[in-house]
């Protein structure tokens, strides 16, 4: 088993752009997990960003099916990683991705559909309890612009195009495309994407709020690093509950979500991370938190 691991982290070591055995420790006792349209692995000074490169670049990362089981492996992969306090998210400069395989979907019919549920499997991403960034270059079309919505954090680059075209295909966002763009960018502008197939611009993600903050494209995945690190560096127990508390603001009324707050705040003084994090305020020094 010792020897298995060893091994597992002497593959991560010498891989670094062919498909990479995942090395997260848990995963070691299936002896690693072979990626074909996904890169991934752990990223900043303590290895505590989970990266997740899509990688299908001749289809523009086109979420195929496999694709998409890849992307849920790799998630619960770091989701169990007690080193990962923060996952990224990203494609290639030219493409984020480019909406579901419409391949893949062209010869469906709806009792194929309704009856085996089909893409219900996407949903993961959006359950992840740990904060999830998206680094957003190039096209996040369709399923990608959904797949970007499912994250907590979008970042673009400078030439980043956001839209949910499937209008033009003959059909509607099935990811949640017309209920988190509406949330994030108000009725009229989500109306506009989803009834014309429009594309927005980075620049107009910025000023409707689709996005926080926008970068040149080479740097972009950088800036995603250097936030998630900051995220992980925290106490990854109490971003857990500060994330919940968020996403509650999209599920609850003002009161019940004030009050779900309030006791997520409560449950904070349960942590040896709140006591660290205030001492170590009064003590005018860093704190160590140990997620605990
Ligand atoms: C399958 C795709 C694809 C897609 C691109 N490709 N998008 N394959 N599914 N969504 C493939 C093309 O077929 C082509 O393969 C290669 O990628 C390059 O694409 P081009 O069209 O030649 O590139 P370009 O001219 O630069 O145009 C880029 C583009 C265009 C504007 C992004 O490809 C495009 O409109 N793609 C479709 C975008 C879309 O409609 N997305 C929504 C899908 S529906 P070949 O083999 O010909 O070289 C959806 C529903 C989600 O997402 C529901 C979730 C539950």
């Amino acid at each position: 088993m010792a020897a298995l691991c060893r091994r597992a982290v002497v593959l991560f070591q010498t891989t670094k752009t062919l498909p990479y055995v995942l090395t997260a420790a848990r995963k070691c006792s299936t002896a690693g997990t072979q990626y074909n349209y996904l890169i991934v692995d752990k990223r900043g000074e303590n290895k505590n960003v989970g990266f997740i490169q899509l990688n299908r670049p001749k289809a523009l990362n086109a979420l195929c099916d496999g694709l998409m089981k890849e992307m849920n492996q790799a998630l619960d992969a770091f989701e169990n990683d007690a080193q990962v306090g923060a996952i990224i998210i990203t494609g290639n400069e030219k493409s984020f991705a480019a909406g579901a395989d419409i391949k893949e979907m062209q010869n469906r019919t709806f009792q194929e559909c309704y009856g085996g549920n089909f893409l219900s499997h996407w949903n993961r991403v959006s359950t992840v309890r740990k904060p999830i960034i998206a680094a957003v270059n190039g096209f996040a079309l369709g399923g990608g612009c959904e797949l970007a919505m499912m994250c907590d954090i979008i970042y673009a680059g400078e030439k980043a195009q956001f839209g949910q075209p499937e209008i033009l295909l003959g059909t509607v966002p099935g990811a949640g495309g017309t209920q988190r763009l509406t949330r994030a960018v108000g009725k009229s502008l989500a109306m506009e994407m989803v009834l014309t197939g429009d594309r927005i611009s980075a620049k107009e993600a910025k000023e409707s709020g689709l996005v926080s903050k926008i970068f040149p494209v080479e740097q972009l995945v950088e800036e995603a690093l250097r936030c998630g690190e900051k995220i992980a560096n925290n106490s990854k127990l109490v971003c857990a509950m500060a994330k919940e508390a968020v996403n509650a603001a999209f599920e609850l009324t003002l009161t019940e979500g004030s009050r779900f707050e309030k006791r997520i705040f409560h449950a904070t003084f349960a942590t040896d991370d709140r006591k660290e994090g205030m001492t170590a305020f009064v003590e005018k020094r860093k704190a160590n938190f140990k997620d605990n």
